[in-house]
Formats: C-alpha cells, structure tokens, sequence
C-alpha cells in the first residue's frame, strides 16, 4: 500500500489518529510502520471489540453441564489402575514418543518483573530460575526412560531476545541444544475504549502477544509440529511457566491420556470452594469446554451432588497434554479459536506525543486460549491431581496475598518436605528443603535415593 491509500485505509476504519507524526519518522522507520499498518485486520479487530457473549448464552451451558470422564485421585491411588497407566506411560516416553512444550511468552505484568517471567528466581533454597526448574525436569524425566525429551518454548517479541540470551548463557541448563527449539508467538493489536489503535511510539502501535492459544499457529509456523513429525513424536505435553510444580511428562498421566485414546487431556484439581477462581471443565452434550469462573452464573457454580459435594468440580491448571495427530488436524482451523477481550492498562502516546501511563485500565487485549480446541478433541478426558503436589502459580508480586513467590516458594518446601518424609527422613520444624529432579523426579524415585531415618535438619537443596 502506497501513503495515498494506507491514509484512505484508515480514515475508512477511522484509525487515521495513528498516522499523526508520521513526517517525524526516517523513511525507513515509516516504512516499516505502514507494513505493520497494512497488515491489521480491521474488520476482525472492530467485531472483537464490539462481540459480546450474553448473560443467559452462559446460563443455558451451564444448566446443562457435567463434568467430563476424569481420572481421579482415587484412580491414580488404586494400584492396579495406576501400575497399568504408569507402565502405558513409561513404554510410550521410552519409545520417544512424548515432546514437552512450554508457553513462557506472557509479559507476566502483574508480577512486574522487569525479565521474561522464565528468569524470575524461584528456587526455595537454590534460587533457581523457572526457566532452570523445567529444563532439569525434562531432561531428568527424559533420563530416566533412556530417551530424549525434546522441548519447546514459545516466547513472544517482548520475551524472545533476553530468553535465547539467557538460555544461551546457562547453556540449555544441560538440555541438548539440538533438542530444543525457542519459537515466537504472534501479535494481536490492543484498542482503547473507542476501539482506537494506541501508539506506543510515534512510529508503532501497540501490540500485545495473542495469547497462550497463538501456541498452535506457532508452533506450525515455526517447523515445530514438522520437527516433531520428523522425530515420531505422538504426544506433546503442554504446561506454563509460571507454575514449577509441574509434574513434568508424568508417566500416569500419559499413561491414562494415551489408554483413554484422548486427543487432548486436561490435567484439573478439584475445586474447595464453589466460585474459586479456575476456570470449569465441563461437558455439555458431549462437548469438552471451559467455562471461566467469570462467566460461569453463581447458581451453577454452587450446585452439588447428593453427597453434598461441588457438582462442576473439574478447576483447569493449564497442563494438557495433545496428540500430535490432533493438533495437525486442527492448525487448519487455528485462525477460528475465538479472541477473548481483556480491559488492561496500557501506555500510550497521545495526540501532542506524550506517554500516558494510565492508571486505571484504559484498553482491550485480544488473546486466543489454549483450552478452546477442547471442543474438537475426541475422548478428551480429565486427570484430577493434587493443588499440593502439581499446582502453584506465581502471578502477583507482595503486598498481593495470593499466588506471590513466597507462596509459590512456601509450596515447594512443603511438597518437597512431604517427599522426604514418605521416604522416611525428619525434616526438623522451619527448615527449608529443595530437591532438584537430578537428584529425584518424584517421591517414587526419592525413596531409592534417601536413606529412611535421615535428619535434615538445616536448610538443603538436594541436588545431583
Ligand atoms: P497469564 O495469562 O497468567 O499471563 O499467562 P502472564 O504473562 O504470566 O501474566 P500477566 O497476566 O501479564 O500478569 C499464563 C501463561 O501463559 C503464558 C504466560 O507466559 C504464562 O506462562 N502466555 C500468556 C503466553 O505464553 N503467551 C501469551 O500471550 C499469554
């Protein structure tokens, strides 16, 4: 598009506010902005904006739903039903069939850390980094089956360079570098409260990652799903950075997705609290989705069961695990996975050029996520764990008083505590341990490695 026209495309979309200090820019530079310019599509950005999901659309799903097939906790405690999903398991990481993927490309703002949220040191004892706690899980999942597990993270442009710098510089924290691949999600512009793009310099616009539901068109762009084929990978084990208790390629919970022949498995926990904040696995009329907590009308959430307890119980933690097969299939469709609005604060370059920094939220993001390709998976089923043993997130930085690193850091201690203590060790009162899963990937393998009756009884990280 030559000036002429990219003028008359904006003005006809009334976006023309963007081109205001366009002589101020090299030539090089207003080049650069027209052909980010160009490529927005107006007529979705405007639909977005404007679509709105009503109250009672919400209503009529949740009067109607269930929680789908799940495995519970009681299913992973029974012995017969967990040795044949630990052993299906095992066999399909020995055959290298299991890759690892994991989205890192948030801009983790509430958490106001200046780096990818990757490098935020979370280690309780050792102060390692999220990035290092993954790394050391697959590499050590993957040792344990003689097998590679190859892995990939997806960034996005505001997390991309200082990653791969980062990662570079640790040296893949043991990884092959052969067996990772760092690929970049794509971009969605934001609008303010008029549906008008935001400058974020005189020569660009605002945009914010696509969300974690970009991972899918990503990963095909980027060769990832043709680097899996070409490895005879079958399943991709797919979790978030911010949450370190993880239980990375867990040989169970393969196990059950591949002898369920799921397409897409959701690892849940059981929600305590009828409107906790997770979002709701559901099935309705045999489709697999989510109901935000948000979204999902307080009467539903609170129904129950005869026994009293909650009925829509199944609280998504954001671990799936995908076939290959299904996520082939469905980058064909990857452009229809719905855009969610979110009203955010946004800094902004106004009319006289001068940043704004809002106080209160002042625009709408537009992101795709993850569970949406939920409805077209087959089989999909869900595997309840334990908030103690899989689940912990840091999002918030102090004085916030839930999902802070101390909680994240507290939660580390208290799981790995628990581990030492199956494989009989005291841990004395207040004392903090880690273990690294060089050392043990899970309180199965710890009990090999610790002799019963250890005392531990000053700070420890247990590592290699
Ligand atoms: P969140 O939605 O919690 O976002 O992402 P965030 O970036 O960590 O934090 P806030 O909301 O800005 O404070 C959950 C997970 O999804 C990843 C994040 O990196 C995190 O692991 N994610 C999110 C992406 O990879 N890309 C996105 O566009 C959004």
């Amino acid at each position: 598009m030559n000036a002429a026209e990219l003028q008359k495309h904006l003005e006809e979309h009334g976006q023309q506010h963007v081109l205001k200090f366009l002589d101020d820019l090299s030539p090089a530079d207003q080049e650069s902005f027209s052909k980010t310019l160009s490529a927005i599509n107006f007529e979705q950005l405007n639909d977005l904006f404007n679509a709105s999901f009503s109250e009672s659309s919400w209503a009529e799903l949740a009067a109607a739903a269930k929680v789908p097939p799940a495995k519970t906790l009681e299913d992973f405690a029974n012995a017969e039903s967990y040795a044949d999903a630990r052993a299906k398991g095992l066999e399909t990481l020995a055959g290298g069939k299991v890759a690892m993927v994991i989205v890192a490309g948030g801009q983790g703002s509430r958490l106001g850390f200046d780096h990818p949220k990757g490098m935020f040191p979370i280690g309780p004892v050792s102060d390692r980094t999220l990035f290092q706690i993954f790394f050391e899980n697959v590499k050590a999942r993957g040792a344990e089956s003689n097998t590679t597990i190859p892995l990939y993270i997806m960034t996005s442009p505001p997390t991309h360079v200082e990653t791969v710098e980062f990662l570079t510089a640790n040296d893949w924290f043991g990884v092959a570098e052969s067996d990772v691949r760092v690929f970049c999600q794509g971009t969605m512009p934001a609008v303010d409260e008029n549906g008008k793009l935001l400058l974020d310099s005189k020569g660009s616009i605002f945009q914010s990652p696509d969300g974690h539901g970009g991972t899918l068109k990503a990963l095909e762009v980027n060769g990832c799903l043709d680097d899996m084929q070409q490895r005879g990978i079958e399943h991709l084990f797919y979790a978030q950075i911010d949450n370190p208790l993880v239980q990375v390629c867990h040989p169970a919970l393969i196990g059950y997705h591949v002898l369920a022949a799921s397409e897409m498995t959701t690892q849940v926990v059981r929600k305590v609290e009828p409107l906790q904040k997770v979002g709701n696995v559901v099935e309705v009329d045999g489709v697999v989705q989510i109901i935000e907590y948000s979204d999902l009308p307080e009467q539903y959430a609170r129904q129950t069961n005869d026994d009293g307890s909650i009925k829509l119980w199944a609280g998504n933690i954001a671990v799936h695990l995908f076939t290959y097969d299904f996520l082939k299939k469905s980058v064909a469709n990857a452009d229809s996975l719905p855009f969610h609005r979110a009203h955010k604060k946004v800094p902004f370059i106004d009319g006289d050029g001068n940043l704004v920094t809002p106080e209160s939220p002042n625009a709408f993001k537009f992101e795709k996520f993850i569970f949406d390709l939920l409805p077209s998976a087959q089989n999909a089923i869900v595997c309840e764990v334990d908030p103690a043993e899989g689940f912990c997130a840091v999002k918030n930085a102090p004085p916030a008083t839930s999902e802070t690193p101390q909680h994240v850091k507290d939660a580390i201690v208290a799981l790995h505590r628990s581990w030492l203590e199956s494989a009989g060790a005291k841990v004395s009162e207040g004392v903090k341990v880690e273990i690294s899963p060089m050392f043990a990937t899970d309180r199965e393998s710890l009990v090999k490695k610790i002799e019963a009756g250890t005392i531990v009884d000053s700070d420890k990280f247990f590592d290699a």
